[in-house]
Parts: structure tokens; C-alpha cells; sequence
């Protein structure tokens, strides 16, 4: 994988990583709501595509069930300097794109390098206030 100017990307340090926050609350992973998809699949996908580039974590509800599933993408640390801002992507309930949640990182994330196209039919913008509660955790 290679940042925008083609140079190769090195596993950062782990405070520097990108977050990964997988929501996994009352709506998020459950096959009663989503039956169509594999939700532990998705989230051990992504464990395993951005074990050396990104924290991956789960969470409980993250007040946007409307959007199950919800993967939210913060920056790095250089990202966020770089003008990166956390990515909500809602309705993730293909594989196909948790995969290209995994390359936009593995190319940087938020702020270093551009998202798939696809991802844009995922984005969604949630209520300042539950932007900023997922801030503060
Ligand atoms: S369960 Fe994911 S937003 Fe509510």
C-alpha cells in the first residue's frame, strides 16, 4: 500500500493509528435486524485487514440505529492534522464494503488519502451531539 505521492506506507505507532469504531448496540449486528449479513465476519474482517494500521474497537450504541450497520473512521493523528475528520458510514451491511473501509485506511484514512467512491453512498452525518459523544470516548 502507498500514501497519495506513491511513497510506501509504514505500520504506524499504535497512538498514531486511525480508530475503527464498529457499532454493535441493539440495531448494529444484530442478524434479527440484518439478517443478510455476517456481523462477526465483518467485524473480524476488519480486525484482520488493519491489525498493523488501525485500532478497531467496538461500541455499544452509537444513537444513529436508523444507519445499522455503523462503521465510524476517525483520523490518525497525522490525518486529523492533515484536515481529516471522523467518517460515518452508515448502512455497511456488504462485505464488499468493509473491505474498501479497510483499503481507504491501509492508503492512510481520513486526511491522507482519498475514500473509495463507493464509500460515499455510505456516509452519513450524524446530530452534533452524538458526533461529539463519540469524541469524548
Ligand atoms: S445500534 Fe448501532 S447506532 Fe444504534
Amino acid at each position: 500500500m502507498s500514501a497519495r505521492d506513491g511513497s510506501p506506507r509504514r505500520a504506524p505507532a499504535p497512538e498514531a493509528r486511525c480508530t475503527v469504531t464498529v457499532c454493535r448496540g441493539c440495531c448494529c449486528g444484530v442478524a434479527g435486524k440484518i439478517p443478510r449479513l455476517d456481523h462477526e465476519a465483518q467485524l473480524a474482517d476488519l480486525r484482520t485487514a488493519l491489525a498493523d494500521l488501525a485500532t478497531v474497537r467496538r461500541s455499544e450504541c452509537l444513537d444513529a440505529c436508523e444507519q445499522a450497520n455503523v462503521i465510524v473512521v476517525q483520523p490518525s493523528a497525522e490525518g486529523r492534522r492533515a484536515g481529516g475528520r471522523p467518517a460515518w458510514l452508515g448502512l455497511v451491511n456488504d462485505r464488499d464494503a468493509t473491505a474498501d473501509i479497510a483499503d481507504w485506511i491501509a492508503a492512510g484514512g481520513p486526511g491522507l488519502a482519498e475514500p473509495p467512491a463507493v464509500l460515499d453512498l455510505y456516509a452519513f452525518r450524524p446530530p452534533r451531539r452524538v458526533r461529539a459523544e463519540l469524541e469524548s470516548r
